[in-house]
């Protein structure tokens, strides 16, 4: 799965040393024996044998961060669910005794409704070995003493749901998931829902909803859901990758994770590299990693041509161009160079790419994916296609770049969830970096970068 279009490369970095995606390519990957064979499940076997605290403790002191974008602490979002012990995570089974009523269940949610434009390390993992998800999910849910779990996922992709569905069959069947587990007394349901294909089911409270039955639309937070989530209980809900990183730290340890990466960002990620790239694909390094190093490795820019602009984590995240290609990809510096390291999604661009029309693209996608809820983002994403489409075609002027930063001011941190947010960013930092070229754009009358074309609809 590294890689298919261009030669190896000639000699293994030092910073090679990957632990989810170490045996992506051995044949059938995916199976119970394949995973057994690289130590799977006997992470599980030891937490078992822990107290939930014990566990939770692990993750703290590993200090791994969400990989779902906002790289929040996971061990310190478990550790925000009530430590008393859940009832039976069943919503009607809750009772009231003399003193008031019973405490709330639990619940572990997945996000696997990997949609970021870019980002594509959660489906990879889920198809090439699916059980280092599902043993993550146990641990997890053994943690914050739920028992009942779901795995919300992106529902187009149905070869992923059947592996990710036949994987959890498998650890049914050999008593890692349901009653007594592993003779250990604990429980637990795991359930696989497939989401429609909404970008903002993504955004976890609308996850929740949309888990629930109703329509996807975020929720004001606070509460967050580790407070009241999904049925109004407390709720985790972690990134497939954060998951699938549990199993590893549980059986080697929190300094063993803490020995990679950065102090404020410790261990190792998936990195999605996409676009003008010889070699695209996922890349496991530790985090801190420049795209510098990352491109030697991958077979560089495609032959013949220079990188011009990328994004550190997404499109959601500022722009970023060439001479950031030594900024270490980790949350503090890469907010230090002024913008995100999201969900690590490395989209590069070389010179012959329109960066107007790369940033109209991503604008069309998040004013299509807005889901309507709140003015700034459902009326402004619109209008900033409106404008971006003029601007791509030659027809604008110089005053459309001030209402195009004019509308993303109204849209950002005004917006009721990420997405409006997100929407900006690639146009507040792509007239940053590239004015001049917006400015040539109505200057010619055309876009420089295809002189037949007059009009975008052409
Ligand atoms: P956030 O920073 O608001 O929250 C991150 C997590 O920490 C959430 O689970 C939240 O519940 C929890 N949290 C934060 N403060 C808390 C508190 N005081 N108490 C309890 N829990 C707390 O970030 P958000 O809005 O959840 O996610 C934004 C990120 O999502 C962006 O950085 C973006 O990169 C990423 N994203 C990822 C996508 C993907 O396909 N993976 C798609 C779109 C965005
Ligand atoms: Fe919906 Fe956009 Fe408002 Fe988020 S910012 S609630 S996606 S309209």
């Amino acid at each position: 799965p590294l890689a298919d279009a261009a030669p190896e490369p000639s000699a293994s970095p030092t910073w090679l040393s990957p632990v989810l995606s170490r045996y992506w390519d051995d044949p059938r990957s995916w199976t119970l024996e394949t995973y057994r064979r690289h130590d799977g499940y006997l992470a599980l076997d030891k937490a078992l044998r822990m107290d939930p605290d014990q566990v939770i403790g692990t993750v703290k002191d590993s200090g791994l961060r969400g990989r779902g974008g906002a790289g929040f602490p996971t061990g310190t979002k478990w550790g925000f669910i009530p430590q008393e012990r859940s009832p039976q995570s069943d919503p009607n089974a809750q009772t009231k005794d003399a003193d008031g009523p019973a405490p709330k269940p639990h619940f572990l949610v997945v996000n696997a409704d990997e949609s970021e434009p870019g980002t594509c390390k959660d489906m990879p993992l889920i198809l090439a070995t699916p059980h280092a998800l599902v043993e993550g999910v146990i641990i997890a849910a053994y943690a914050i003493r739920s028992s009942r779990a779901f795995i919300y996922l992106r529902g187009e992709v149905v070869p992923v749901l059947r592996r990710l569905q036949a994987a959890v069959v498998e650890a049914y069947e050999a008593g890692y998931l349901g009653r007594d587990i592993l003779g250990s007394g604990y429980d637990l349901e795991l359930v696989v829902h497939a989401g429609a294909g909404a970008y903002i089911c993504g955004e976890e409270t609308a996850l929740l909803d949309s888990l629930e039955g109703r329509r996807g639309q975020p929720r004001l937070r606070p509460p967050f859901p580790a407070v009241a989530g999904l049925y109004a209980s407390p709720t985790v809900v972690n990134n497939v990758e954060s998951i699938a990183s549990v199993p590893p730290i549980i059986l080697r340890g929190a300094q063993w994770f803490r020995s990679m990466g950065s102090m404020e960002s410790p261990g190792f990620t998936l990195y999605s590299l996409s676009g003008h790239v010889a070699r695209p694909g996922q890349y496991e390094a530790p985090l801190g990693i420049t795209l510098r190093e990352l491109l030697e490795y991958s077979g560089g820019v495609r032959a013949g041509h220079s990188l011009k602009f990328w994004t550190p984590g997404g499109s959601s995240t500022p722009l970023f161009t060439a001479d950031h290609l030594d900024v270490p990809l980790d949350y503090e510096h890469v907010a230090a160079a002024g913008s995100m390291l999201g969900t690590k999604a490395l989209q590069i661009f070389d010179e012959t790419t329109c960066v107007v029309r790369a940033v109209l693209r991503w604008t069309e996608f998040y004013e299509h994916e807005s889901c309507g809820k709140c003015t700034p983002c459902r009326e402004g994403t619109y209008w900033l296609v409106q404008i971006l489409e003029r601007l791509e075609a030659g027809d604008g002027t110089e005053a459309d770049l001030e209402k195009l930063l004019d509308i993303s001011d109204s849209i950002l941190g005004k917006s009721f969830c990420a997405l409006g947010d997100g929407a900006t960013s690639p146009i507040i930092s792509s007239i940053k970096h590239f004015r001049d070229e917006y400015l040539a754009h109505f200057e010619l009358g055309r876009c420089p970068f295809d002189p037949d074309r007059s009009t975008l609809h052409d």
